[in-house]
């Protein structure tokens, strides 16, 4: 029977190439997901996570009788960028590449008692190996950065479940593909459809009759539909039988829903018009590079569709974490999914590789209901025909149903794929005649933008995103805009702002929202969340010329009053003519130099207060003397497991009396921390810009960890989290 346990504990780690009968003194312990090496949240230097290091893991091994006919297998979720692995000193299998999964076989070299797993890392940028080979817009650090898994199974075992859902409009059907480790005699197979309650809806036995076979329900039960404001999520188990003997169980979740682009150029999900409004998202980190846990991994999909409302996400430029897909099935958000590399095609063994790559992402994500592209193209490189028929015929044929996109930045390109998939920095937007079109990337580069910078420039970023959306949104052969980019990140040295970051992120690294956050926000309905935003730091002098008008203020509320002191302002409507295709257009409120002009008027508090339908419903106010009065810190999960690795924000602000950020704020602040975690950060951390975060590291001991933030002339800080049980 199947087993299947995290093997994230009790590494070993050294950060050179050792023998494989290195001592133990020369290694540190660890706990993954883990990064070769911790950096500073900026000025990150991509030389010093290109090393080779060691991996070790010591681990007891007893198996049972009813073991005899078993495989075991490492499973790998990702080590960047190449890994040789070995088993008892002896070499087994070679992996290239940092993104894709990897299965080793290690049956044959284990034995009973102690067994000891080496890896060889090697986190160089190796041109021959994607995305490497040219320049690179982003950094890929080092290490064992997912999860491993160790993994029993029978000789005869399932390797991969296929779920396919068609019809789902009319008369839903469901089709599974169940490939076996290989073929023998007498196998029956049972398939079990729970819905998301884990009540069984149908149910099927067959007898094997090769090692790929193919069941089928036609006529199901009413189902309900997979989709953004109800992502029913069911689950397909599968049971292998030898004459009435259980031999292996595996499950996959999968959902019904039908998610397609027209040849009118635009996108339906369940038959239903649905304009794509999206960010890109890198999948690194500030201080521990790509090595997010799961908590981590899971909550950037939360702010994703939550935050920042959006309904896709690109996972530029590779295929990102097994939890982050998870989370977007369970939450509601479109993903396009694309294969490694950035601008540069290698050589036939490279192109092998991206191949591999390719296959081994669809074999893993093809279930995932949330996905609905799969990008088959280097990301902006030069055509290539012969390379791309062969990725778009190996999407097709591992997956019939959902479409290909390949993303150019260029117009006239070769088009091989179902969607013409665009990066579009015009600054406004081309119309290419290919359909159907999405933009898969805008702003960025165009408008670099930190959440520290100047008033103007920050509710211009804002503005270049709404302007976009606006036009994508009106255009009707554009089936949707995914801007350029979610979070900032770190990146080479030919990119980013001297410090090694490129601030193209509606938020900053750490997760933090920039005013064009808020726009993003505040497209939302509403009913899911009321949203009031005022971008503006509210000063008499940060703007050229001075005062505050106009007020551009995010909200999806329908007026806005403004309020200065004792003076009510007046209301004010979204202005609909500069945006007439945003669901809530930004406000831009103009008059207000009569109140707060430079030199003419004198400064009070703004506050803004929210209207729907005539009603009070939200409300902000900023101080005008912006003074530093509270240091804030909050921590985002108050629990923790006490696995060694799972992980919360703990965010840490300067603000006036109101709680509003103050972006000019500079202070050294220092952290202490009781119990058994670890802060991992820079600490004293010389806050510039008036917020931050560090990150909260759960140890492996249950109990209560407290961190205190202090930060001179300001009242400390405070908060609690609770470290418990870990939960497997
Ligand atoms: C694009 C590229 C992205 C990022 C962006 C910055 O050309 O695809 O990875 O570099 O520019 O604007």
């Amino acid at each position: 029977m199947r087993k299947c346990v995290l093997f994230n504990d009790n590494w070993q780690f050294a950060a050179q190439k050792l023998s494989l009968d290195a001592p133990d003194d020369c290694f540190v312990p660890v706990t993954l997901p883990h990064s070769n090496k911790l950096f500073d949240h900026h000025n990150v230097d991509n030389a010093a996570y290109q090393f080779i290091s060691t991996y070790r893991k010591k681990f007891h091994w007893h198996p049972s009788p009813e073991d005899d006919n078993a495989l075991v297998f490492l499973d790998f979720d990702g080590v960047m960028l190449a890994c040789d692995v070995y088993l008892n000193g002896r070499f087994l299998h070679q992996h290239l590449g940092g993104y894709a999964p990897f299965s080793v076989d290690i049956t044959h070299q284990l034995q009973e008692g102690e067994n000891r797993v080496t890896l060889h890392v090697d986190s160089r940028e190796r041109k021959d190996i994607p995305p490497y080979g040219h320049l690179v817009d982003y950094l890929t650090f080092g290490g064992v950065y997912r999860d491993v898994h160790l993994r029993q199974v029978n000789v005869s075992h399932i390797d991969n479940i296929f779920v396919q859902t068609t019809n789902v409009m009319q008369h839903p059907r469901l089709t599974a593909e169940i490939r076996l480790s290989h073929l023998q005699p007498d196998l029956t197979l049972q398939a079990s459809v729970l819905d998301s309650n884990g009540q069984e809806v149908a149910s099927l036995q067959q007898t094997v009759e090769s090692q790929t076979n193919r069941l089928e329900w036609p006529d199901l039960p009413p189902v309900t539909l997979w989709s953004l404001d109800t992502p029913t999520l069911y689950t397909l188990q599968v049971t292998l039988w030898e004459n009435g003997r259980l031999l292996d169980t595996l499950s996959t979740r999968f959902g019904f829903r039908q998610a397609e682009f027209r040849a009118d150029g635009r996108f339906y999900l369940n038959d239903q018009p649905l304009p794509l409004f999206g960010l890109n998202r890198h999948q690194t980190y500030p201080y521990i590079g790509a090595a997010a846990p799961a908590r981590l991994q899971r909550q950037d999909a939360d702010i994703l569709k939550h935050e920042l409302a959006c309904n896709i996400v690109r996972t530029s430029h590779y295929p990102q974490s097994p939890h982050f897909l998870d989370r977007c099935d369970e939450i509601g958000l479109l993903v396009f999914e694309e294969l490694t590399g950035w601008q540069h095609v290698g050589d036939e063994k490279w192109q092998a590789l991206c191949l591999e790559e390719l296959e081994t992402l669809i074999t893993r994500d093809r279930n995932h209901p949330s996905i609905i592209l799969w990008g088959v193209r280097v990301n902006e490189s030069g055509d290539n025909d012969v390379f791309y028929t062969r990725t778009n015929a190996l999407a097709h044929q591992l997956d019939p149903i959902r479409q290909t996109g390949g993303v150019r930045d260029f117009l006239g390109s070769s088009f091989l794929e179902d969607v013409y998939t665009h990066n579009d920095f015009s600054m406004g937007v081309r119309t290419p005649t290919e359909q159907p079109h999405l933009i898969t990337e805008f702003a960025g580069h165009m408008f670099p933008t930190k959440i520290w910078d100047h008033e103007e420039r920050l509710i211009d970023h804002a503005l270049l995103h709404a302007k976009i959306h606006n036009l994508q949104l009106g255009h009707a052969q554009i089936a949707g805009a995914i801007g350029w980019c979610a979070f900032d990140y770190a990146t080479h040295i030919e990119f980013g702002s001297g410090d090694r970051i490129c601030y193209h992120g509606v938020m900053d690294i750490f997760r933090q929202p920039k005013w064009a956050a808020y726009f993003y926000q505040s497209q939302q309905d509403p009913a899911q969340k009321i949203v009031l935003q005022a971008a503006t730091h509210w000063t008499m002098g940060d703007r050229s010329g001075g005062g505050n008008n106009p007020l551009t203020v995010f909200s999806n509320c329908d007026e806005v009053e403004i309020i200065i002191g004792d003076i009510n302002v007046g209301r004010f409507q979204p202005n609909f003519e500069q945006y007439p295709n945003l669901p809530h257009p930004p406000f831009t409120i103009d008059g207000l130099n009569a109140y707060s002009a430079w030199g003419q008027a004198k400064f009070y508090n703004l506050r803004l207060v929210g209207y729907l339908n005539g009603q009070p419903v939200a409300e902000q106010q900023i101080a005008s003397s912006r003074l530093p009065k509270r240091l804030e810190l909050t921590a985002d999960a108050d629990q923790l497991y006490a696995n060694g690795a799972d992980m919360t924000r703990l965010l840490f602000r300067i603000t006036d009396e109101f709680g509003n950020p103050l972006p000019y704020a500079i202070k050294v602040v220092t952290f202490e921390l009781e119990g058994e975690a670890e802060l991992i950060g820079e600490n004293p951390f010389p806050l510039v810009g008036g917020q931050a975060a560090l990150y909260l590291k759960a140890g492996h001991k249950p109990g209560p960890v407290i961190v205190r933030a202090y930060a001179p002339e300001l009242p400390g800080a405070e908060v609690s989290v609770q470290i418990v049980p870990a939960s497997g």
